[in-house]
This record gives C-alpha cells, structure tokens and sequence, in this order.
C-alpha cells in the first residue's frame, strides 16, 4: 500500500503535516513531493493520494489547484485524503469549499483543515503587516491540531483496509 502526499507549502507548516501524516500512515510505503520542486512523479504507483496545502488571503496555493484540475480523473479513481493548513477557524469550512473542487471534496475519504502556524520569523513585511491588520496577532503562534491529523489518517487507514480495489 503506497501513498503519495502531494503538497504545497509557503512557511514549512503544510510540510510539516505531511510529515506527520508519513510518520502515522507509515514511513516506508508514504512517500511526499513538493510540488515546487517540479520532481515528475506516476501517481498510478501510489494506491492512496493526498493532497495538502495552506491557505493566504483566503485563497489555497495556485499550484494546488492546478495540480487538482489536471488530474481529476486520476484522483477520483482512488481513496484520496484533502487537507488544508490555515489560521482563521471560522472560515475552514468555506475556505474548503471554495479551493478544492466539490467532485473532488464529494469523492474524498478525509478532508480537514489541521490548523496550521504564524511563523513571524519566516514571514516577508508584507505578510507581517497582513496578519497584524486582519488577525491582531504579532508574534508566532502554533496552532496544529494533532488530533485532527490522526483522524485523518485513520479515515484513510479504514478506507484502505476495507476497499475490494486494494
Ligand atoms: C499573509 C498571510 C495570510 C494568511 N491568510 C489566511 C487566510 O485567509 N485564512 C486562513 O485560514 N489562514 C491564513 N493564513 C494562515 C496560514 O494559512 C498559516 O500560516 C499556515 O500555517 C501556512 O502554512 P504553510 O507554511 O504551509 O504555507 C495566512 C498567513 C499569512 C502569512
């Protein structure tokens, strides 16, 4: 059983999920590639796919996206986990909505969005200036919720185990 996480990061933090998803979902059949890095990778070598990525100004990583529409057919022929990392908790839902097609959102196993970080350290004047205005906030503040990403993991564990297909 292998799975591919398929991911998106600006600060580290969808990174940083998608390695502790490795670590639950088992470190030697889980693979991860950034798809910033443009490494080719065959998604029919993976049986379980997961797709993560963070959302800035309300909007999910382009890249993210793009990767969505051009494989939507591949994706829909296998369980599939959606993830997002984000900070403003009244918006998950929508945020969800809005970034990830509804065929996809439909056909997935799991979907969460993980909560995510403020990382001030990593962030450019602008972004600083962004989250100060629009959240109050001006220093690093973590908010990953650990046992949303176990839960996640364990939909797709379930699904994986239970499917004729596999
Ligand atoms: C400039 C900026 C804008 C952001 N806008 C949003 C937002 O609209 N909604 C939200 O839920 N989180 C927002 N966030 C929080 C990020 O989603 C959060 O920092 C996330 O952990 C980033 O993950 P990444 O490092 O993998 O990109 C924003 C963060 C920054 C720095």
């Amino acid at each position: 059983m292998k799975t591919a996480i398929i991911y998106s990061t600006t600060h580290g933090t969808t990174e940083k999920v998608a390695l502790r998803i490795k670590e639950l979902a088992g470190q030697e059949n889980t693979f991860l590639f950034n798809l910033k890095d443009g490494s080719p990778f065959d998604l029919d070598a993976f049986d379980t796919i997961i797709i993560g990525g963070s959302i800035h100004a309300g909007m999910l990583q382009k890249r993210v996206k793009d990767f969505c529409k051009q494989h939507t057919l591949e994706l829909l022929q296998k369980p599939l986990g959606l993830y997002l990392c984000g900070m403003n908790e009244p918006e998950y839902d929508a945020q969800m909505e809005k970034n990830f097609p509804q065929i996809l959102r439909q056909h997935a196993t799991a979907m969460e969005t993980m909560g995510g970080e403020f990382l001030f350290d990593k962030m450019n004047f602008f972004q600083k200036l962004i989250v100060k205005k629009v959240s109050g906030i001006s220093e690093s503040l973590y908010k990953l919720n650990d046992e949303k990403i176990q839960s996640f993991v364990f939909k797709l564990k379930d699904v994986k185990t239970k499917s004729p297909v596999l």
